[in-house]
């Protein structure tokens, strides 16, 4: 049995080992445009020879990485260029090279004195992101793991500014398409299922604010608080958005806190054209923003911002003893602003790329990508056999088969099934007003026109196929 290998290895030991995984990861990149969109054949039996005991012994690098190799194959190609379902991303390279810098030396930034200058560096992140939303001086920018986080913190931090310690009554606004994360963030905080008013949208998948004005009203007279509406800033099933202006003028009237959801369409606002589409984002009390999903990052790169950037202290500091020598009260670290204590530099896998790459070349590829995504939905709108939900709003374009409503829940899922097993794009389902809608959604950095028009002619192709 191979001896268990010492944890520090020397210095040309060191050098080997990051040569060795520098050629796989180079390999993993290079080859994306020829691998398939996904390949999930017999993963089971792969997946099961992982279940193995504790092992005792050490085993080479070079062994583990190949053994990694089709562990990774297995897989929806999420960063691949034809991977169109759910929220894509890709993951900008230069994000992979700074998590490893920042795992690699390890410092401390959960609070600002071990390590300042990092501290810095995330918190100029978070301010370039506050720049980018049109926020003013005074706001904060969190980076977070994700949507998800981003979203229950801001629900803490709203029902803290709105509620106090009195939580009991207090009732929350968003709509029927809002992301799930948020009643499970609205629950997480406190507030039950009861609290939750998911309010039915207009033709268009948007909130409408009479609707909500009216849902406000009907619970202050039975003695309810409303404290907070959460409007889309681009929903995942279609990319709609919320009339901004409108919902933030029903919360600047009854006194709730305004969030926006901009983890999937945020980012867009860099795009050519952006502003305007999302007018009134940079008014909100707080922003979730994903750029794991529209700056590119590798999965984990959540943000939130929030106006008022103390409120988000007022909402999560607590101090104790053991940290006294690193608490300094005029500089806020991390951990004063969310659950976290210990956490990654995360501020590095947004400052490297931005810096790397320049935010030029982000807008340019959002740009492309709201074009993209019309070029698709005009696509299909002229062919027949399809029937597309709205022009799209961003960069989702929603649709289904134009068949009979009992032929259509199978054979939209045949649909689904034909165009990504030709592996060439890798498309995803949802509901629409509860019935089967395919959906493509372009945000890769890596997708551009060539795979866009694969999963047109995939579509109509297995359209003609399905339906004559
Ligand atoms: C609009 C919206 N909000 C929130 C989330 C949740 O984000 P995360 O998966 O980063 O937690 C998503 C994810 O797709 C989303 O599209």
């Amino acid at each position: 049995m191979n001896p268990p290998r010492p944890l520090e290895p020397k210095r040309a030991e060191l050098e080997s080992m990051t040569r060795a995984v520098a050629d796989f990861v180079v390999d993993q990149v290079a080859t994306l445009d020829g691998q398939p969109s996904f390949d999930l054949d017999d993963a089971d039996a792969l997946r099961a020879s992982f279940r193995e005991p504790t092992p005792q012994a050490g085993s080479s690098l070079e062994s583990l990485l190949e053994h990694l190799r089709p562990a990774i194959a297995k897989s929806y190609n999420t960063a691949g260029p034809g991977y169109l379902a759910y929220v894509p991303g890709g993951g900008v390279y230069a994000a992979a090279l700074a998590e490893l810098v920042a795992a690699a030396t390890n410092r401390y930034v959960g609070v600002t004195q071990p390590a300042p200058v990092l501290a810095q560096i995330e918190e100029t992140a978070g301010r370039w992101l506050c720049d980018l939303m049109g926020l003013p001086d005074g706001a904060r920018g969190l980076l977070t793991s994700g949507g998800s986080l981003s979203n229950f913190g801001a629900i803490v931090t709203a029902r803290h500014e709105r509620l106090g310690e009195a939580i009991q009554g207090g009732t929350l606004y968003f709509s029927e398409e809002t992301h799930h994360c948020v009643a499970k963030a609205a629950r997480l905080a406190g507030f039950p299922r009861s609290a939750l008013r998911a309010l039915p949208t207009d033709g268009r998948f948007r909130l409408q604010a009479d609707a909500l004005e009216a849902a406000i009203a009907a619970d202050r007279a039975a003695g309810l608080h409303p404290f907070l509406v959460v409007a889309n800033a681009g929903t995942t099933n279609t990319g709609a958005i919320d009339p901004l202006p409108e919902v933030l003028d029903v919360a600047r009237a009854n006194g709730l806190w305004a969030h926006a959801d901009a983890a999937y369409g945020g980012f867009f606002r860099l795009a050519e054209g952006g502003e305007a589409i999302l007018r009134g984002l940079e008014e909100y009390d707080s922003i979730t923003l994903d750029p794991h999903k529209g700056l590119f990052m590798p999965y984990g790169l959540g943000a939130l911002l929030v106006r008022d950037g103390a409120a988000l202290a007022r909402a999560h500091h607590e101090s104790a003893d053991y940290v006294q020598d690193v608490t300094d009260e005029g500089s806020l670290g991390f951990a004063d602003l969310s659950p976290e204590l210990s956490r990654d530099f995360r501020g590095l896998r947004l400052w490297l790329p931005i810096k790397l790459h320049g935010i030029g070349a982000f807008r340019e590829q959002l740009t492309e990508k709201l074009a993209l995504a019309r070029w698709a939905y005009e696509e299909l709108r002229q062919d027949e056999r399809f029937e597309v939900m709205d022009p799209p709003q961003l960069s989702v374009v929603a649709f289904r088969l134009r068949a009979p409503a009992y032929a259509a829940e199978r054979l939209g899922p045949e649909l689904l099934r034909r165009v990504n097993d030709r592996r060439r794009v890798f498309l995803s389902s949802t509901r629409l007003r509860g019935r089967y809608a395919l959906r493509l959604c372009v945000l890769s950095f890596r997708t551009h026109e060539d795979r866009v028009r694969d999963a047109v002619t995939a579509l109509r192709e297995e359209a003609r196929a399905l339906l004559g």
